[in-house]
């Protein structure tokens, strides 16, 4: 059988607990080709979660904490009240992006007002078609482009794309050429260590990259083989730190603030990179930057831990803005519609789908924890639509409220559930 490409399999392999270093923080900012980033966080670009609804709802989790009185998500949240410096969109094809109709890579290319400074992914293999996506990206408004040399996916590595082409530094070149010479937009790259251990090309990669003109260089501290096992290799993260002038973005293993400010300690990059660790707590970007600011005031980072009733407000509000921007897809449908009317009913039943979905995949995240999280995420699982998911988390947690007052949620053993959605192929 196919084996599914999801958040589940993902989790850290017995993750480290930093401590507290003693000095380092995250950076207040970093400049990438002349764009501000700050405060120097960045959240990882995640196929299947990072739409701009993720997006968005990462960029408002500020307004989820105990201080907060009442969410509004339209109200304009600065970078360094949300903590989040930098956001991408999820990894998109640039062969796809280059084919398609001008109507259908508006959706690929969604993004908000509020969403700026916003970075676009692209993946592809052809010099060409990446330098006509990058243009097309530009033209979109977004204000950096990023080639994805790290993903393991088996479809994506078969057409030499993503990881794939970590083993041809020369196509690489040709690329970044390529790519740089399209586009003025700051470009910048996400790659891992190399193929695998007898194949590490990290160091040499980012001097080409420098020496091509790019703006910046993330690393993901781990091979191609090594998928998602084991510890993320940071002190690769510093080799390559040593090697070049642009900003260096680490990524790999970050969960909390600790973990963040260890990684700047022990490694000098410029900028932090996190994943799976933002569906799976939300308020990490809030929370680096409260501990950030802690430290430098007192010398201790300290930093809020959200309640049950953050937690209501994070998952119902989230889930909210997933059905609201079905209503949003659905309006811009029917304007399409209009000109293509067989396409209708098919679309919408889609949309459906890949906002509950989402909803799976984020309650399997988000509610491991929680108390009595498992029968949360079984009746989410087996909620048909996006009001029947949001109407078993209200009862859920009025129950709750009814039980505990604003306590803190105690961790409850992880339960194996399949998390994938059918969207995730
Ligand atoms: C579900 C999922 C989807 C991902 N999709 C992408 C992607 O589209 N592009 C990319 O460069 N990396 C992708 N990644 C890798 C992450 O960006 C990141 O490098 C990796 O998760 C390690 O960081 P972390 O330990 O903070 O999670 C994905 C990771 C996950 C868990």
């Amino acid at each position: 059988m196919k084996k599914r490409y999801t958040l589940e399999q993902k989790k850290w392999d017995a993750p480290v607990e930093h401590a507290m270093p003693a000095q380092a923080c995250v950076p207040a900012s970093f400049n990438v080709g002349g764009v501000t980033i700050a405060p120097a966080t960045v959240l990882a670009p995640m196929a299947g979660v990072t739409d701009t609804v993720f997006r968005r709802f990462i960029k408002n989790a500020s307004q989820f904490g105990a201080a907060s009185d009442g969410v509004n998500v339209e109200s304009e949240i600065t970078n360094q009240q949300s903590g989040c410096g930098l956001i991408m969109t999820e990894f998109t094809s640039a062969d796809g992006l280059a084919r398609m109709r001008e109507t259908k890579r508006k959706r690929y290319l969604t993004y908000y007002d509020d969403e700026h400074p916003i970075s676009a992914q692209l993946f592809g293999s052809n010099p060409e078609t990446l330098a006509e996506s990058a243009r097309i990206v530009e033209d979109a408004g977004f204000d950096l482009v990023d080639l994805n040399l790290g993903c393991p996916a088996k479809r994506v590595v078969a057409c030499n794309g993503g990881s794939g082409l970590l083993k041809d530094l020369p196509q690489i070149e040709r690329i970044f050429r390529a790519v740089r010479a399209a586009v003025k937009i700051p470009f910048t790259v996400k790659f891992r260590l190399g193929w695998n251990d007898s194949h590490i090309v990290c160091v040499q990669l980012a001097k080409l990259a420098e020496d091509c003109g790019l703006n910046a260089a993330a690393l993901h501290a781990r091979t191609r083989e090594d998928g998602y096992t084991g510890q993320a290799r940071w002190e690769y993260i510093a080799q390559v730190k040593d090697a070049v002038t642009i900003p260096v973005i680490g990524n790999g293993d970050v969960r909390t603030p600790e973990d963040a400010a260890a990684m700047v300690e022990a490694t000098g990059c410029d900028a932090v990179m996190i994943g799976r660790a933002a569906p799976a707590n939300p308020w990490i970007f809030r929370q680096i930057a409260q501990y950030t600011a802690s430290k430098e005031a007192t010398g201790i980072g300290t930093y809020e831990i959200p309640t049950d009733q953050d937690r209501y407000r994070m998952i119902r509000t989230y889930f909210q803005m997933l059905v609201d921007e079905i209503a949003v897809e659905e309006a811009a449908e029917a304007v399409r519609a209009a000109a293509i009317a067989a396409s209708g009913q098919t679309a919408r039943e889609q949309r459906h789908r890949d906002a509950v979905g989402k909803m799976k995949q984020f309650a399997a995240w988000f509610t491991h924890g929680v108390p009595g999280g498992g029968a949360l995420r079984k009746a989410i699982f087996e909620a048909k639509n996006g009001n029947a998911v949001l109407g078993e988390v209200e009862r859920f947690f009025e129950s709750r409220a009814n039980a505990t007052h604003g306590e803190h949620f105690a961790p409850e053993p992880d339960e194996e559930l399949d998390a994938a959605p059918a969207w995730m192929g």
